[in-house]
Order: structure tokens, then sequence, then C-alpha cells
């Protein structure tokens, strides 16, 4: 398969930066809540798919009896999380999640899919995938980078120095984006993955046409804190403008 992503190339790097236990995020906000995700609304079935699941850190926090397949188009980043894994109730598989996937389940009752589908440019044909692989009433579970205020390149924090206030600037919002996202900043060798912004409704517009309703949305801010003389603008900033949004949907009947 000709490798439909522009993680390959940046592979080497993505797993280094996730380590054992994920980044910074992964590790204390994203898959913390994620597990409260799925014990409330998945407590008796775990069978579970992972849509690009890069080196399989979701797969190294779960429970241990949790069946899982996880998917990703970075044949790399595959060899990654088989190499790292030690259960044999998990299997990983490179797969174009915008095609249709040969796996070996199709009645999955949650699929997962973390920081990775604004790096399609076709969210609406994984949708599609998702809502084919899983079981009537399946839930999705979508951690996105917040769209409304993490847009790289068009949102900012800013400082109003009157009101000693730090705010959230918001350049661009409603206009669909392709933006290349550097690995190395700076340097000359440099690798580049690329992140696709598209506004909340559309994600909703394509959740309803590929055959799921959105139960609930979660929004998670960070809970790292500042201190000194801008501490307290800096974390009240923090507590304001969240993260991360986290889609609970269900597939309909
Ligand atoms: C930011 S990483 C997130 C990986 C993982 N979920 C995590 O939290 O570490 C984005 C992932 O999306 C995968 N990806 C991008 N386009 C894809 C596609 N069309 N099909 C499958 N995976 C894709 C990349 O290979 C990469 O592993």
């Amino acid at each position: 398969m000709k490798e439909k992503t522009s993680w390959e190339s940046s592979a080497k790097w993505y797993d280094k930066a996730v380590g054992e236990k994920g980044h910074y995020y992964h590790e204390h906000l994203i898959l913390p809540r994620l597990l409260d995700i799925l014990k409330r609304e998945c407590p008796s079935r775990f069978k579970l798919l992972d849509l690009a699941c890069g080196q399989g850190v979701l797969a190294r926090a779960l429970p241990k009896e949790a069946l899982y397949t996880g998917v990703d188009a970075s044949r790399s980043l595959i060899q990654q999380a088989k190499s790292r894994s030690k259960n044999s109730k998990h299997g990983f598989f490179t797969g174009d999640l915008t095609k249709p996937l040969d796996l070996p389940e199709k009645d999955y009752a949650v699929a997962c899919m973390v920081l990775a589908l604004q790096n399609i440019e076709t969210p609406l044909a994984v949708l599609m995938n998702a809502a084919s692989h899983l079981m009537e009433e399946g839930k999705l579970i979508l951690v996105l980078n917040h769209p409304c205020f993490r847009i790289p390149r068009q949102t900012h924090w800013g400082v109003d120095e009157g009101k000693k206030l730090q705010y959230r600037r918001v350049d661009r919002y409603f206009s669909p984006l392709k933006i290349p996202i550097q690995t190395h900043p700076g340097k000359k060798e440099t690798q580049e993955t690329w992140t696709f912004h598209y506004p909340l409704a559309s994600y909703t517009g394509w959740l309803r046409e590929a055959g799921f309703a959105v139960l609930e949305i979660e929004e998670w801010v960070s809970d790292k804190k500042s201190t000194g003389a801008k501490g307290k603008m800096e974390n009240r900033a923090r507590a304001e403008i969240p993260l991360f949004m986290t889609l609970i949907c269900q597939k309909n009947r």
C-alpha cells in the first residue's frame, strides 16, 4: 500500500514524542478522561477499534481484558505499536481509514479516534467506515483539538495589558483550511504533517450523514499551572479556553 499519510516520514519522531505512556496531554488529560468515558459508556462489552492508533498509546492504557484492534496508515507506527505490545488480545493493522478496511471483526462495541480526525482531509469517509465496523448502537468517541480555539496559525494567545487579561484570538474559523505543520520548526531538515480545519458544524453534519447521533460533547481544559508574575492571568485563561473537544456519539439503529 502506498502510504496515505504524511505521518510515515514523521513516525520516528512521533514514536519518541509519545513514548510508552503518551505525551503530556495523553498522560494527564486525554487517556484518563477517555477511560472514564469508556467505563461509563460501555461497561459490559469492551471490544474496541482504535482509528488512527499511531504507535498504540491507547492500547497500553486499556484494562488488560479489553479486546483491541488498532488501525493506522503509517506502516512504521504500526510496527512500533506491535513491538511495544505485550497483550495477545491486541491486534494492529496498516490501513487507510478513508478506504474500506479489511479487518477480522465487524461488530465493535466502541471506536475511538484520538487526535487524528483533523489529520484527514475527508472526515466523512472515515466516519462512514467507523459506522460500518460498529454494532448497532455502538459508540464512537472522537477526541479533537478544540476546533474553535486551536486552529494552527489562526489562533493565538494575546494579553490585554489594560484589563490584565490573557485572551484567545481567533483570526479564522469558518473556512475549511489545509495547514502544514513542521515537525522540527526552524531546523533545515524538517518533515511536514497536515492539519485540516473544519468548523464544528461540519463535524456534526458529517456524523449525522454517517448515521451517528451526538450524545454528548465534553470540553477539556489544560491542567498545567503557571507561577510567577503572570501566573494568575495565565491560569485563568487556561481554565476558560479548552484545549480539546470530545464528541461521544452513538451509531443509529
Ligand atoms: C497525531 S497522530 C495520533 C495517533 C494516536 N491516535 C495518538 O493519539 O497517539 C495522527 C495519526 O493519524 C494517522 N493517519 C493520518 N491519516 C490517516 C489515514 N488516512 N488512515 C489511517 N491513519 C491515518 C497518522 O498516521 C497518525 O498516526
